[in-house]
């Protein structure tokens, strides 16, 4: 019998084969050998992200009064950075082994990690790594601005930003002047981080290039406790949503001590990984550190006044902030499955299924025509695909036996296969009252049942949201 751990090693090869394979993810620059901690998203994978995105979008932005969208740019100004204590402060502490150069985060390390060059010595000799004492690294990615900047010019000096939250922070009072706002509300932003990670590992779990969706939520200093609990609420129930199972979460209520010096509350959202419980999110609450770092550093007012009362403050921010490669990490792992299934005859056989929840999977429909040879068939199937093209992503295919493109629809998780047959055109003798008719094959279940093409997109649009 396997152990659990090598069950969930070998679940996890079988993940990031089939993401391969499949055209969900790849790995960035393969065919130079690949770029370490950065990934490339397939056809698949990049229809998975949208419909989180927009879906995250559509709950934290657009059914919401109080929040509102941002979409700051990548390169960063070093004052801005320098003032949010990123420049001085945004590293972690890195050890190398003199005998075999392999670097590793001091922090990460449970015990000395066997030295590769050492693997041949005899046994009884010690065969860990020799490390070097801990030295902090610095994770932002430096760049120079401008054709003629002289590398030594500070002033030349910018980052790829490290999360997206700052340009929120720095953009904070051009939102309030423009958007007449009132305490409390938000600004929400999606968007590329860049984090020169030591050691990136487990798939996309730690890449130096991701996608964070962070919230900047401002509000009244004697709401923010309050209001750091109603967003880890909100959190679960955008988790539970999209469909991570709930006994996969965990919340972890950061002790004092080990949260950010500045932050009153932290939670860290979990989620179970086949490689471990792994950090998702953290919901933040970070009082009125950011803005008034910005303001002592830029020496522009960043105050806020309320109408109200007369009162002139910083407002105070829970920031709740998710890693958008990581929500995908965990809904492929969610969706990952294997069903054991017995073929007519007797054998065993096992389908692979990605069950994603509908409104997350790349493929909403395909659209399968029972054979490619007849012309009206064909051309019946392609009236039903421009039917749906317009509201939704749908796959036409015609090639192969219809059971194997059920199966290959199921590995790439597309939740509903629409045959197109003989009763489609009303051909069948005794079932002309199936005419315009088609059978809808449910990727779980793997039933079928009929419905007219005029209910078909109605059908369809209540599922897939
Ligand atoms: N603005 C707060 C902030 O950036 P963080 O805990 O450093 O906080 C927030 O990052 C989220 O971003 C994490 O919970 C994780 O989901 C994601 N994230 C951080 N570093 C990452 C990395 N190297 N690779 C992928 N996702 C990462």
């Amino acid at each position: 019998m396997a152990n659990k751990d090598q069950t969930d090693t070998a679940r996890m090869e079988k993940i990031v084969s089939l993401c391969k394979r499949k055209g969900f993810i790849f790995q960035s620059a393969e065919l130079y050998g690949g770029l370490n901690g950065c990934w490339d998203y397939g056809p698949l994978g990049t229809e998975v992200k949208r419909n989180l995105k927009d879906l995250w979008w559509r709950k934290n932005v657009q059914e919401r009064d109080d929040i509102l969208g941002l979409d700051g740019s990548i390169l960063t100004h070093h004052a801005v950075l320098t003032a949010s204590g990123h420049v001085g402060g945004f590293s972690d502490p890195m050890v190398d082994c003199k005998v075999c150069k392999k670097r590793y985060r001091a922090d990460q390390l449970d015990d000395v990690p066997a030295c590769e060059k050492k693997a041949t010595l005899p046994k009884g000799e010690d065969k860990t790594c020799e490390l070097t004492e801990p030295r902090e690294f610095n994770l932002m990615f430096q760049t120079q601005m401008g054709a003629s900047a002289d590398e030594n010019d500070p002033n030349a000096v910018a980052y790829l930003r490290p999360e997206t939250a700052q340009s929120i922070f720095v953009q904070y009072k051009n939102v309030v002047d423009s958007n007449r706002v009132k305490l409390p509300f938000g600004i929400a932003q999606i968007g590329k981080s860049f984090r020169n990670e030591i050691n990136p590992r487990n798939f996309t779990f730690r890449s130096r290039e991701f996608e964070q969706m962070e919230v900047e939520y401002f509000c009244r200093p004697e709401d923010g406790l309050r209001l750091t609990d109603e967003w880890l609420a909100n959190r679960l129930a955008f988790y539970d949503e999209i469909g991570l199972d709930k006994e996969k979460l965990h919340v972890l209520d950061i002790p004092d001590g080990e949260r950010a010096h500045y932050s009153k509350k932290t939670y860290d959202i979990e989620y179970d990984f086949p490689f471990g419980q792994q950090e998702l999110e953290g919901v933040a609450y970070r009082g009125d550190y950011d803005l008034g770092k910005h303001q002592e550093h830029s020496g522009k007012p960043l105050e806020y006044f309320d109408e109200q009362t007369k009162e002139r403050f910083i407002p105070h921010v829970v920031e709740p902030s998710a890693g958008c490669d990581r929500t995908i990490l965990a809904l492929i792992c969610e969706a990952f499955d294997e069903e054991d299934l017995t073929k007519e005859g007797g054998k065993p056989d096992v389908r692979t299924v990605m069950r994603f929840k509908p409104a997350v999977a790349p493929i909403k429909a395909a659209i399968l025509p029972l054979l490619k040879n007849k012309p009206e068939l064909v051309e019946k199937a392609k009236e039903v695909r421009n039917l749906l093209q317009p509201f939704m992503n749908v796959f036409y295919d015609e090639t192969a036996a219809i059971g194997r493109r059920y199966r290959r629809q199921d590995e790439v998780g597309t939740p509903f296969c629409i045959a197109i047959d003989f009763e489609t055109l009303g051909l069948e003798e005794g079932k002309e009252d199936l005419k315009d008719t088609i059978t809808i094959r449910h990727r779980d279940s793997m039933e079928q049942e009929r419905i007219a093409i005029s209910d078909l997109l109605p059908w369809l649009l209540e599922r897939i949201r």
